[in-house]
Parts: C-alpha cells; sequence; structure tokens
C-alpha cells in the first residue's frame, strides 16, 4: 500500500518523539512492502514563531489531502501569555474543527510489565485494566462562544457549553461500534445533576441504545467517575462523554496504567482519514534532553495504520513490540521503576524497531 502521511512535530518533546515514531513506519514499511510518504508541516509555537500564525494554511491543506496526520504535541512555556485565541493549542483544535475529527479515542490499558509503576494499589490493578475512553472532540465548551467583557467595573469570563442532538447521536454510534468489538458495556458521563447539556445526552443517548439490547449502559457522573477509576478501573469497557469531561478523566486514566507516556489516539470524523496524537503534552520541562518516552507516538502509529489503512496485522505487530520492549525491562524516566533498564527517548525508539520482525 501507498499512504501519504502528515507528520507534525510541533513544539518540546514533539520532534524527538515524533522521530522515533517515523522510524517504526520506516521499518514497517520494509518489512510489509508499503510506502509511506511523509509531509512535514508547521502547527503549534514553531509555525506562530516562524510564519506567525499557529495554524498556516498550508498545514490545513496538507491534513485534508494526505491520507492521515500524525500530531507529537503543541504548546510551551515561551506561547503561553499569548491570548486565548492565538496560542499553539488553537493548532489543534483548530485541526480537529477543519477535519471534522469527532471523536476521540483513548485506550488506557495497563501493560502487565508497568503494573509496578501505577500508582494504585497492587490489588486494584491485579485485576487488571483495559477500557477506551471515547470523547466527544469539536462540541461542548471547547467549541462554544468564548468572552470575556467588563461589567459593573470588573471583568466577567462566559464560556458556553454546547450540544446539539446530532452531535452526540454520532459520537454515541461510534462508542457502540466499539463497544461491539470490546465487551458491550458503556458507560456514560456526565453532570446531569446540573448541566443541561448533559440531561440532553441522556435523553439521545437512550434513545439510540434503545436499538441496541447487546450493550449493557451504566451512566455516572463525573466526579463519581474519577473516583471509580481509581478504586474499580478493571470494571470500565467503553466510558463515552463529552468533549471536557473526556480531556480530564483520559488524563487520570492514563496515569493509572503507570504513565501519561504511553497513551496514544486517534480523532476520527466520517470517512478513514484521521489524526493520531499521544495524549500527553509537549513537556517543555525535558525537551531537546532526549529523555521523553515515545511510546505514546508509536501507539498512536499503530492506532493510524489499524484505524485509517486497515492495516491491523503491522498494528498488532507495533502493539506486540512495544510490550515486549517493556517486558524486557526497558524504560524511560517517567516509568522507571526499581530494577528496571534505564533508556534514553532515541534507545526506547530503537529498542521497538529492533524488536518489529515480519508476523503475516
Ligand atoms: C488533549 C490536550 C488538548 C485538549 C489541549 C492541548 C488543547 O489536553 O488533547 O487532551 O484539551 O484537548
Ligand atoms: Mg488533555
Amino acid at each position: 500500500m501507498k499512504k501519504k502521511i502528515t507528520i507534525i512535530e510541533g513544539d518540546g518533546i514533539g520532534p524527538e518523539i515524533a522521530c522515533e515514531a517515523k522510524k517504526v513506519l520506516n521499518k514497517i514499511s520494509k518489512l510489509y512492502g508499503h510506502q509511506f510518504e511523509y509531509e512535514y508541516k508547521l502547527a503549534g509555537g514553531i509555525a506562530i514563531d516562524t510564519v506567525g500564525e499557529c495554524l498556516p494554511q498550508e498545514t490545513i491543506d496538507s491534513c485534508l489531502s494526505t491520507d492521515s496526520t500524525l500530531l507529537a504535541a503543541v504548546g510551551g512555556y515561551k506561547w503561553d501569555n499569548l491570548a486565548g485565541d492565538k496560542r499553539p493549542e488553537k493548532a489543534l483544535l483548530g485541526i480537529r474543527k477543519i477535519m471534522g475529527l469527532y471523536s476521540n479515542i483513548r485506550p488506557s490499558k495497563l501493560y502487565k510489565s508497568l503494573a509496578a509503576s501505577s500508582p494504585l494499589r497492587a490489588d486494584i490493578t491485579a485485576k487488571g485494566i483495559d477500557f477506551v475512553i471515547v470523547r466527544e472532540l469539536t462540541g461542548g465548551v471547547y467549541f462554544g462562544e468564548h468572552s470575556t467583557v467588563t461589567v459593573d467595573g470588573e471583568l466577567v469570563a462566559t464560556d458556553i457549553m454546547i450540544y446539539s442532538e446530532s452531535e452526540i447521536e454520532r459520537i454515541t454510534k461510534v462508542a457502540i461500534a466499539i463497544a461491539n468489538k470490546r465487551n458491550n458495556k458503556i458507560t456514560i458521563v456526565d453532570k446531569a445533576n446540573i448541566l443541561d447539556t448533559s440531561r440532553l445526552w441522556r435523553v439521545v443517548c437512550e434513545k439510540v441504545l434503545s436499538t441496541h439490547p447487546e450493550i449493557t449502559v451504566d451512566y455516572m457522573y463525573v466526579d463519581n467517575c474519577s473516583m471509580q477509576l481509581l478504586v474499580r478501573p478493571f470494571s470500565f469497557d467503553v466510558i463515552l462523554t463529552e468533549n471536557m469531561f473526556g480531556d480530564i478523566l483520559s488524563d487520570e486514566a492514563s496515569m493509572i496504567t503507570g504513565t501519561i507516556g504511553t497513551i496514544g489516539s486517534a480523532s476520527l470524523g466520517e470517512g478513514s482519514r484521521g489524526m493520531y496524537e499521544p495524549i500527553h503534552g509537549s513537556a517543555p520541562d525535558i525537551a531537546g534532553q532526549n529523555i521523553a518516552n515515545p511510546i505514546g507516538m508509536i501507539c498512536s502509529v499503530s492506532m493510524m495504520l489499524r484505524y485509517s489503512f486497515g492495516m491491523n496485522i503491522e498494528a498488532d505487530n507495533i502493539d506486540r513490540a512495544v510490550e515486549m520492549v517493556l517486558e524486557r525491562g526497558y524504560r524511560t524516566n517517567d516509568m522507571m521503576s526499581n530494577g528496571a533498564k534505564h533508556v534514553s527517548c532515541s534507545q526506547m525508539g530503537e529498542l521497538i524497531v529492533a524488536a518489529l520482525v515480519k508476523i503475516v
């Protein structure tokens, strides 16, 4: 197969982890005879510094014309004081919106060998952690109107949380499709005791799910969910939630698996074209030191091959290579534990590349 991929290295540790991801892609193309072509484009802080805007048209055009986009991370201290709509993070929201990527799939899976890095008690991790957060990605408070105005001599800020029936319906269908491939269990997470948007979510979800008797559904308030993730993470299969709740819970969900550094994500819309990115940020504090964890980025590559290119065997191969390297005890800083073998970002990437062998 021949595929064109837009690569956005972005800021902070972005270029370092993107470099390891490309090594993995190159090895996969060599093993399986695929042709991957890369278009490197700017977004985020580096785009602001280079061309004066966080999401240049050239980058948008590339995202919309290639087969998929791989994004490392955007943002950093340097741009923290810019106005909200000028910040590097706006590039991410722009790409999501322009590409129509309304579903964000964030797996939370505990590698057995990483259990010692989890902050949870061993009796909890022993029961396993393996669930997926399906986060709505182009609606909610992220995309409602934002304003700051002066009222009676003081500043008043407003962020509007907005959802339509159709937005809720389409993401519910995505969650159902994912649950159907797993254990047919969906937990809908909201704040329906307070928010109208949450109450609408319940009505629409119930309607869509009424024709899916195979799915076991439960509804959970987001504050309760944040607790349950700590005490019984093993009980979740698919968590379906709105944009901001999904942002917050997916960070918590990743940390309980030992580190946020190993989790990739897929952002998808109607077609097969998607954007793939690790769920962690640009980590400016450790940028340029070759100590970042490239696994979240490499798992994003695996998700791209699986979801956008239908290359399941190749994706399985990457997942297995990652697991093998972790089982052999290699760890980057963020997941170090007693007795583990400490490696750099590039060493981790190379170990994973070396563990990729042709499996058909
Ligand atoms: C994420 C990030 C982004 C988000 C930020 C960087 C805008 O936290 O992808 O989880 O909030 O969606
Ligand atoms: Mg986040």
